[in-house]
């Protein structure tokens, strides 16, 4: 059964519809499309990784685990949901720090790039 017709059956107005059609475009098509680009960017700028990602390919599993490290890099390097932020209710302990409640969490913008915890390419 198609999408659009699953949730009118589901008993959803066509404003609520049209509403999560948008939001899935938005959410799913931006973020990866443009986080691809950045990937393919970033593997021409370094064409050693892509010597050795080419050296991996036969070895499905190898493949696999340098593929997911490309993305999370390009992710950390060109976060594609940067400004998504939180603000905590409560104090909270979040890998060891503490995280006083209202504080805002920093986003990854600034935090992914951070030379103190990464080693600069740029
Ligand atoms: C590079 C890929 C993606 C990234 C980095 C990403 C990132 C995020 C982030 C950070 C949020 C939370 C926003 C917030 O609550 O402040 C979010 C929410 C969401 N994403 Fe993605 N997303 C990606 C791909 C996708 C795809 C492919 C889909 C759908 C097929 C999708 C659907 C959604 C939806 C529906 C929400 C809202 C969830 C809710 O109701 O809380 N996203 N995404």
């Amino acid at each position: 059964m198609g999408f659009v017709r699953k949730l009118k059956k589901e008993g959803l107005n066509e404003m609520e519809i049209s509403r999560i059609c948008v939001d899935l475009v938005i959410a799913a098509g931006d973020t990866t499309s443009v986080t691809k680009q950045w990937m393919l960017y970033l593997l021409c700028k370094n064409p050693h990784v892509l010597d050795e990602y080419r050296s991996v390919l036969d070895d499905k599993e190898e493949e696999q685990k340098f593929s997911r490290g490309i993305v999370k890099e390009t992710l950390r390097m060109y976060p594609i949901a940067a400004l998504a932020s939180r603000i905590f209710p409560n104090d909270c302990e979040l890998g060891g720090y503490l995280i006083p409640a209202t504080e805002f969490t920093p986003n990854d913008l600034t935090s992914n790039l951070e030379h103190l915890y990464y080693i600069s390419y740029y």
